[in-house]
């Protein structure tokens, strides 16, 4: 079905709009604080058959599961820990995604078949009016084609999605603009599966214990190894342009890719990096901040394409604290390619 997509601000009559197509099974595009999702009735395959689709998502990537408040999680999760609930307390509404085993009514779709389900609760006030408002679980995934950025704005949304759903609510850039945090309590130990605004740091304080980091952050999966997520096995929020991650210094960077001056070459680049450069740029916030560096990524990325960057030559983050986050969607974006200096 080809619809008309409809952009709409989220007054109180397009959420209402939104919360009916929600309940007839259909899709809707709606900001979080991270970056925009395709929400459907979580509860329902054939409403969450139609975001496989329309994204050309893998069937084996499973979904996280939006709530908007504490009561709903004992009807998406079964078994819930205490190490849920302490997680919950500290960092919920906002970016961070627990994985628990899966309460019966969700649709297995969604979580691709796993017995486990993935569940967060939305800071994002018009994500949790809709929510609110329909009074279903949402499923959603970051509101992108597979395997292109995830969208921070509600124009990227509808780039990839035009036609494909009836409604997008426009709700502003997205604040944190990375995905959430995702973590494990179902193994022994919590397990990192993917680095977000909430640092590793944090999790520990809040769970006074270690937490292990899933290699897949750092790591290209070997072939035949099991992905712990899934998404990680996928190349991922790649523009068109070929992207190379630079390891380095402010002027070894700079000089670097002064090198490789060309048409069609382009940085991604700090901020203070911009005025040793001799090649076009793209900024993506100060070195230091690395909050910035996560708002800013994904828009970056999508301006790049648009500026028709053959090859990009991007600054590297930090591996540590919120850069990690950073630095694992870039490492996805350059398909693994990285240069020491
Ligand atoms: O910030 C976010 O989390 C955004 C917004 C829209 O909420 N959503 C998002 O969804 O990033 P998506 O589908 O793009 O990423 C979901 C990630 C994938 O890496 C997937 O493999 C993992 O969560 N995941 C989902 N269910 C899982 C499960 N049961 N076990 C392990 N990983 C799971
Ligand atoms: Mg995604």
């Amino acid at each position: 079905m080809e619809w008309n997509t409809k952009v709409a601000a989220p007054d109180e009559l397009a959420i209402q709009q939104a919360a009916e197509l929600l309940q007839k099974g259909e899709l809707v595009g709606l900001p979080t604080e991270t970056v925009y999702g395709l929400a459907a009735n979580a509860y329902a395959d054939s409403a969450v058959a139609k975001i496989f689709r329309a994204k050309g998502r893998p069937q084996d990537n499973p979904l996280i599961v939006h709530i908007a408040k504490l009561g709903q999680l004992a009807d998406v999760a079964n078994d819930i820990p205490p190490a849920a609930y302490r997680l919950a307390q500290a960092f919920w509404p906002g970016p961070l995604t627990i994985i628990l085993p899966k309460g019966e009514k969700i649709a297995s779709s969604v979580s691709a078949g796993l017995d486990t389900v993935a569940v967060r609760m939305p800071s994002h006030p018009v994500a949790k009016k809709v929510l609110e408002a329909c009074g279903l679980p949402l499923a959603a995934p970051s509101a992108n084609l597979s395997g292109a950025p995830s969208p921070t704005e509600a124009a990227y949304v509808l780039a990839d999605m035009k036609g494909k759903i009836p409604l997008i609510l426009d709700g502003g850039s997205c604040t944190v603009g990375v995905e959430s945090t995702v973590i494990s309590l179902t193994g022994g130990q919590p397990v990192l599966l993917r680095p977000g605004l909430i640092t590793p740091e944090q999790l520990e304080q809040t769970l006074n214990c270690k937490i292990a980091l899933s290699t897949a952050i750092l790591d290209k999966l070997e072939v035949g190894e099991k992905a712990q997520s899934p998404g990680m096995k996928y190349k991922h929020y790649a523009p068109k342009a070929n992207v190379i991650i630079v390891e380095g210094g402010r002027d070894a960077y700079c000089s670097f890719v002064n090198t490789k001056k060309a048409e069609g070459v382009m940085a991604l680049c700090f901020t203070e990096d911009e005025p040793l450069l001799d090649v076009p740029v793209v900024l993506y916030g100060r070195g230091e901040d690395a909050p910035a560096q996560a708002r800013l990524l994904f828009t970056a990325l999508r301006e790049l394409d648009e500026a028709k960057a053959v090859t990009v030559y991007a600054h590297a983050p930090k591996k540590e604290g919120v850069a990690l986050a950073v630095y694992n969607r870039l490492l996805r974006a350059a398909a693994f390619q990285v240069v020491k200096l």
